[in-house]
């Protein structure tokens, strides 16, 4: 299949079949300084994780300080000079955790005069923060330009916000959010012709040109560019470069017509990460690297100058460099049928499984490497017969009392954590040099109260 300049069967038929030769084991999916101690155990960061779960409780979310650095270093060198890399603050956004990501020099994507709040908290550096989001409120315009971030627009609603929100003699740096049409998840790379997203202005409506020159016309505006995001936990880089495709089609439009040239040119997030042995994600390097390359060959094959490129990475950051401690209570056997393992937490702590039927591959603390002898299914510990974490898990024989480890739970799963069935918030350590720090406390039973009027 032929998109502008590129054959999109050959990188298509290239990032599928990759084959990296590596040996599978689950230990792959941990963070980078895991390893197993003398005693058996699993360590990461230097801190041998029985412990931790001994001094901080379960469920405990425990993130490696090196993890979290060296893939933003990955994003940022691939990078290089020629864009800018943003951290989705959705996939997880705790002060402690931020703190890191923006010494590593990133910028931040926020979509909610919340989140920016807890950027602010965090003293993340303003001119980097982006602010995104459909239907967003007066407040949340307000909140962005007071904070000196840049604006997403989303519709044309935004746009009549900023008409009455931006102060006399200011200019608002924004984006405008292109709906590129791109089914992500099919992996067949056809553009929807009919365009169905809540996000974005769509191109074949025409909506896109338009916002773009209402942008142009107002002097409150600062139009630095164009955005679009196509969806996330994404192996094949094939339907970014079919939006990239399509977003420079958009430009050269808007340079003939507009004579408008963008500066930056967003991508958005998306890169996938692997939750089990079976997932073969794309490195950052990679994912970068072949946006970089479309980039340049599609600016060229259009005459446009290169603007710079922005990625907005999320999960492939916070993702693998978490994990999600449980303690194993009760154990239920129905002969025949399965056994039931069921842990401290589920999914008020990770709603991912039920909401994507996301896959985990559970290890045990104490025996990570050892041998599998039965199949359970772990299940929460909430009033739902669906909260089940991992159905059919492969595991050595568990016990009740055995710390369970989760890989890959740094993202979207404290995110979207609830006190549902009053159950508190689980605490989240970061570790590093064999010091574990507590970036957030575990939430008391006043805390389920915190908001109500007694
Ligand atoms: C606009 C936008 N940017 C970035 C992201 C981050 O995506 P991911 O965590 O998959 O990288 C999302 C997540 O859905 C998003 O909606």
């Amino acid at each position: 299949m032929l998109v502008g300049s590129l054959d999109l069967t050959h990188l298509a038929i290239q990032s599928l079949g990759r084959a990296r030769g590596r040996t599978s084991s689950p230990l792959m999916l941990l963070p980078v300084s895991h390893r197993v101690n003398e005693r058996g155990h699993l360590e990461i960061g230097g801190c041998d994780l029985i412990e931790l779960a001994q001094r901080h409780g379960t469920p405990l979310y425990v993130y490696d300080e090196a993890t979290v650095r060296s893939r933003c270093q990955e994003f940022m060198a691939a990078m290089g000079d020629r864009g800018e890399v943003l951290y989705s603050a959705k996939a997880f956004a705790s002060p402690g955790f931020l703190r890191i990501v923006a010494s590593e020099g990133l910028g931040l994507d926020v979509v909610s005069a919340g989140e920016l709040h807890i950027a602010l908290r965090a003293g993340y550096p303003t001119d980097r923060i982006y602010f995104l989001g459909n239907n967003k409120s007066e407040e949340d315009v307000a909140a962005a330009i007071a904070a000196g971030a840049t604006l997403v627009l989303d519709g044309f609603h935004d746009i009549e916000l900023l008409r009455r929100v931006v102060p006399a003699g200011h200019r608002q740096r924004c984006l405008v959010r292109v709906s590129p049409g791109v089914d992500a998840q099919t992996h067949t790379f056809i553009a929807t012709g009919q365009l169905d997203s809540k996000f974005g202005f769509s191109i074949e409506s025409g909506a896109a040109r338009a916002a773009v020159e209402q942008a142009l016309a107002l002097d409150s505006i600062q139009l630095e560019g164009l955005h679009s995001h196509i969806g996330s936990q994404i192996y094949d880089l094939g339907g970014h470069l079919q939006a990239l495709e399509i977003m420079l089609d958009l430009l050269a439009q808007l340079k003939g017509e507009l004579g408008y040239e963008p500066r930056k040119l967003g991508a958005g997030g998306g890169l996938g990460i692997a939750y089990t042995e079976q997932d073969d994600p794309p490195t950052p390097a990679e994912f970068v690297g072949t946006l970089l390359a479309a980039l340049a060959g599609g600016a060229s094959a259009r005459s446009l100058p290169q603007p710079a490129l922005v990625v907005e990475p999320g999960r492939a950051i916070a993702g693998p460099a978490g994990v999600a401690l449980y303690t194993v209570g009760s154990i239920k056997d129905i002969p025949g049928v399965r056994r039931y393992v069921a842990v401290d937490g589920g999914m008020g702590d990770n709603i991912r499984p039920k909401l994507y039927d996301a896959l985990y591959q559970p290890l045990l603390a104490h025996d990570p490497e050892g041998a599998a002898t039965e199949t359970v299914s772990i299940a929460g510990k909430y009033c739902e017969s669906t909260d089940i974490l991992v159905s059919d898990a492969r595991l050595p024989s568990v016990r009740t009392g055995d710390i369970l480890v989760i890989p890959a739970a740094g993202a979207y799963c404290l995110a979207m954590a609830s006190q549902y069935n009053g159950l508190p918030r689980p605490a989240v350590v970061i570790v590093s040099g064999g010091r574990d720090r507590l970036i957030r406390r575990r939430e008391t039973y006043d805390d389920l109260l915190a908001a109500e009027i007694l």
